[in-house]
């Protein structure tokens, strides 16, 4: 049983799908124009049409299904999805042609909609410029803003409501409260919790392998997704090799971490270290992209060689999430930004069945997960790291020397955030050693030594970053700390850009 959201393309949709859960219920994105068969096939119990940045004035704007009303289930409109209702049901909208944007003050809010408001009032985000002048026959108004005399409505039955405005955004404070109505007016089941979820996943993935006969291969690369995934497959009894391929460009002592980690809660751990068959390959490599791909490629081969000695597996386990499949899905208004992400090829070439569990999850779902598991801290609240490791983090060629460099200085920052209990306050921290090199004093000497730059992101998931504001004393230490015990490096600088323009990795 689901909520399925409809999009329309707003920046948002995101957001509602992550609301919803937080309210216990589980949620899915699907595109604004799927058929009522695709909608139906999630067992849908209301519907949700997002937000978006067409009019429905607009010729060609985004559709629904219109078969989607003769199921008769509960829906909720909201912004574009609100203007769609009112159109479909003979009401009228026009282009007002000046953006409502921002902060608006709902008032006269009435109906089951708004019930236990705090002050009957509500602060709202408005992003829209199209503007409901007429109501569709028997339908009424249930808010106002000052500008805007019709900012929510309500179907005769009450059981469909459009809303101008943005309740899973943050800047509408008590849009939970208006969601969760809608969620009780729709007799939806909360039963979306981390324990339901993980017996269900428990479920599937026993399901799918036949009680566990069926074997599983997986990678794991000592992040919380992959790591979590093998404790899955542990708990439910599933036979696997969770195979672990040290490319050599890990941080210091993450490897060695792996092992200790995982394999006394019992993941079947086969750890190769083939870090010189990397090092090799990227050996006079500058390019990024082709550092990439001699990556991919040697992984793939590396991989495929672990699987071939351990006899035949029927599927293979990605620790894919919920973001990744809605971006490969090409969902419309969000970008294909993490397609190189994925190691491209693995299932063609070995002829696997996937098996992803975690493909409807959201990261902070699957850390849940994980506490459940009981996957330690360590892991569980590791920053994500990129798959091509350190070898991005170094502008230019990869050379052990710089490795060596670049771990050091690294290792540095990071036990340095951990120490200063700003580790988790911060979404990604990373040095880069950069190819440029620069003049300094030390005692009386001259010395060329390289420039190292530190970055630290606050980020909700990675796809727009700001910079994390770390405090002045804190990165003085860490500056110090590194001039003073790695010689090779001459100069500290903190990047200072946000995501967009900047990407959060260097390369
Ligand atoms: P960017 O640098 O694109 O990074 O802002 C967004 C997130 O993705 C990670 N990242 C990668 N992860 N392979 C990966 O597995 C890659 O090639 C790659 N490039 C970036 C990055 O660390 C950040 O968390």
């Amino acid at each position: 049983m689901s909520v399925v959201i409809l999009d329309f393309g707003s920046q948002y949709t995101r957001l509602i799908a992550r609301r919803i859960r937080e309210l216990h219920a589980y949620s899915v994105i699907l595109p604004g124009k799927s058929t009522v068969e695709e909608i139906t096939a999630h067992d849908p119990q209301a519907i949700i049409l997002s937000g978006g940045p067409a009019s429905v004035l607009q010729p060609g704007a985004p559709q629904p299904d219109e078969g989607l009303f003769d199921l008769n289930l509960p829906i909720l409109g909201i912004c574009y999805g609100m203007q769609y209702l009112v159109l479909h049901f003979g009401g009228r909208v026009i282009l007002t042609g000046t953006r409502e944007y921002g902060r608006a003050r709902l008032i006269q809010c009435g109906g089951p909609l708004f019930a236990g408001l705090e002050d009957g009032d509500l602060q709202v985000w408005m992003s829209h410029s199209d503007a409901v002048t007429e109501l569709p026959p028997g339908w009424r108004g249930t808010a106002r803003t000052e500008d805007n005399p019709i900012a929510a409505v309500e179907s005769p039955d009450g059981r469909m409501f459009g809303i101008q405005f943005h309740p899973e955004v943050v800047h509408t404070p008590q849009g939970k409260i208006v969601l969760a109505n809608f969620l009780r007016i729709a007799g939806v089941v909360l039963d979306w919790t981390p324990s339901r979820t993980l017996e269900r996943l428990l479920a599937e993935v026993r399901e799918r392998t036949d009680g566990g006969k069926k074997r599983v291969l997986l990678a794991v690369s000592g992040g919380v997704d992959s790591s979590t995934l093998a404790l899955l497959l542990t708990r439910a009894g599933i036979e696997h090799i969770a195979v672990f391929v040290d490319h050599g460009l890990l941080r210091a002592g993450e490897g060695e971490e792996v092992e200790k980690l995982l394999r006394p809660l019992g993941v079947n751990l086969v750890s190769v270290d083939a870090s010189e068959r990397f090092l090799s390959a990227l050996a006079g490599i500058a390019d990024p992209e082709e550092k990439r791909k001699i990556i991919g490629r040697e992984f793939v081969a590396v991989f495929t060689e672990e699987a071939r000695v351990h006899g035949p597996s029927h599927f293979l386990a990605q620790g894919t999430l919920y973001p990744d499949v809605i971006e490969s899905a090409g969902s419309e208004g969000s970008a294909n930004i993490k397609s190189h992400h994925n190691v491209g090829g693995l299932p063609e070439s070995l002829g696997f069945k996937l098996l992803e569990p975690f493909r409807y999850l959201f990261k902070d779902e699957v850390r849940e997960i994980a506490r459940l598991l009981d996957l330690p801290e360590d892991i569980r609240e590791r920053h994500p790291f990129p798959g091509p490791g350190l070898a991005i983090r170094i502008i230019g060629e990869v050379t052990p020397e710089r490795l060596r460099v670049l771990r050091e200085a690294d290792s540095i920052f990071i036990s340095s955030l951990k120490e200063a209990g700003l580790y988790d306050h911060v979404w990604q921290a990373l040095a880069v050693l950069t190819a440029a090199r620069s003049v300094g004093v030390v005692g009386d000497e001259r010395r060329y030594g390289y420039i190292l730059a530190l970055r630290a992101v606050t980020s909700v998931d990675g796809m727009t970053a700001d910079w994390a504001r770390l405090p002045h004393d804190f990165l003085d230490r860490v500056a110090s700390r590194i001039t003073r015990q790695i010689p090779e490096i001459g100069r500290v600088v903190y990047d200072i850009t946000s995501k967009p323009p900047a990407t959060i990795e260097w390369e």
